[in-house]
Parts: C-alpha cells; sequence; structure tokens
C-alpha cells in the first residue's frame, strides 16, 4: 500500500506563534503543510491569503498544500504560485466562478500540482469532465469554511470511486480527504482509497503533534 501523507492544516495553529508550529509539525513526520484560503464569499469565513503562504514558505521545504476556497480562483492562482505552492486545489462548483479548465491548466503550467475539490452536497459526477487534467482529488468531508466540524462518512462513496479511477488509469492521482479527520476517520478514510489526510484539530490541538500524527497514520 502506499504511504500515507499527513497534511496537517495550518488554519488550526496558533498563529501567534506560526513559524514555531510549522517547525513543529515538521519535526513531528507532517509530510506537506496543508494551506487553506477562505475569502468570505465563497466560503462564510476569511482566513489568510498569498502573503502569509510566502511566510510559511520561508520557515519549511516540505511542500506546500494551498486549498482555494475563493471565487475566481483563475486571477489568484499566479500569486500563490509566487507565493511557493506546489500543489493548488480549486473548487469545482459554479459559485466559484471560474473556468475550471482553464484554471487547472494554468496551475499545471506554473509547474504545480493541480487539485480539484468538491462540496459534500455535490456530486461525483461534476469531477468527470475534468479527468486526467488534475493530480489531486481532494474530497471534503465537512462543509468548507471552519476547522473542527465532524466527519461525513457518507463522502466515502467519493473516495471509492476516485480510488477506482485509479485502478483504471495510467496518471494516478492522489486522493485527499479533509475535514474532520481523526485516528477513527483517518483509518475509515484509508480503508476506502484515500491516500492524502489533510488534519487541523487533530494536530494542533493535541498535546503530542508527533504521537496525533503517528495514529492517523495507524502507527
Ligand atoms: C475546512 C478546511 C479544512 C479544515 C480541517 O474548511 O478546508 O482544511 O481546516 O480542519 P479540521 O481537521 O479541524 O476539521
Ligand atoms: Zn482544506
Amino acid at each position: 500500500m502506499a504511504r500515507i501523507i499527513i497534511a496537517p492544516s495550518i488554519l488550526a495553529a496558533d498563529f501567534s506563534r506560526l513559524a514555531e508550529e510549522i517547525h513543529s509539525v515538521e519535526a513531528a513526520g507532517a509530510d506537506w503543510i496543508h494551506c487553506d484560503i477562505m475569502d468570505g464569499h465563497f466560503v462564510d469565513n476569511i482566513s489568510f491569503g498569498p502573503d502569509v503562504v510566502r511566510l510559511v514558505r520561508k520557515e519549511t521545504s516540505l511542500p506546500l498544500d494551498v486549498h482555494l476556497m475563493i471565487e475566481h480562483a483563475d486571477h489568484y492562482v499566479p500569486r500563490f504560485v509566487k507565493a511557493g505552492a506546489n500543489s493548488i486545489t480549486v473548487h469545482v462548483e459554479p459559485e466559484a466562478k471560474h473556468d475550471v479548465l482553464e484554471t487547472l491548466r494554468k496551475i499545471r503550467d506554473a509547474g504545480c500540482r493541480a487539485g480539484l475539490t468538491l462540496n459534500p452536497e455535490t456530486p461525483i459526477e461534476m469531477i468527470e469532465p475534468f479527468v486526467g487534467k488534475f493530480d489531486i482529488l481532494l474530497v471534503m468531508t465537512v462543509h468548507p469554511g471552519f476547522g473542527g466540524q465532524p466527519f461525513r462518512a457518507d463522502q466515502m462513496e467519493k473516495v471509492r470511486h476516485a480510488a477506482n479511477w485509479n485502478e483504471a488509469c495510467k496518471h494516478k492521482i492522489d486522493v485527499e480527504v479533509d475535514g474532520g479527520i481523526n485516528p477513527e476517520t483517518a483509518r475509515i478514510s484509508i480503508e476506502n482509497g484515500a491516500n492524502v489526510l489533510v488534519a487541523g484539530t487533530s494536530i494542533f490541538h493535541s498535546d503530542d503533534y508527533a504521537k496525533a500524527i503517528r495514529e492517523l497514520r495507524g502507527e
């Protein structure tokens, strides 16, 4: 089985000590750093933008996995590329107000890995026209906007669907889950075929980041 990638979401970190938090999760065994970008329009919350991603970039050599929960992602992609993103994930819903194919192309052309994601209410069929045009499928296991929400097991059908594409396709994608991931829901996600786990609360609100990350891996 492929190695499980753990991507702590800094949304749950202590921003007054952000650099230290990043060093701590890196030392604790994190594989990627997940940056949740929210604009107050596509989701009902505002987080941070490219300037903070640039600060994160200075603090770690781990891949930065940028999740854009914003309208007009196409317009902002160059700024996140410049800030040091390694992968950029965008939403497929029409409310995200962009040309999905064009945005994915822009991300890949800039040398980043392209991710596509969908809200829990969005059917997996919405993704199908873009198969082959993205490298990561992010299955939201909560409605995006806030950390600390309960995991939605009903989304596992999408994870299985993506894992089946991988069986059939030459171009393998990462299957990532995001929201409500703890040791128990990590196990469920892995069993269904996820290989990248985003976790905010269960890592940054724990006393021992290394233990939290090991537990997510099922170790
Ligand atoms: C939800 C974000 C998630 C969130 C995960 O809108 O995309 O990345 O921060 O946080 P937890 O692990 O706390 O559910
Ligand atoms: Zn996210």
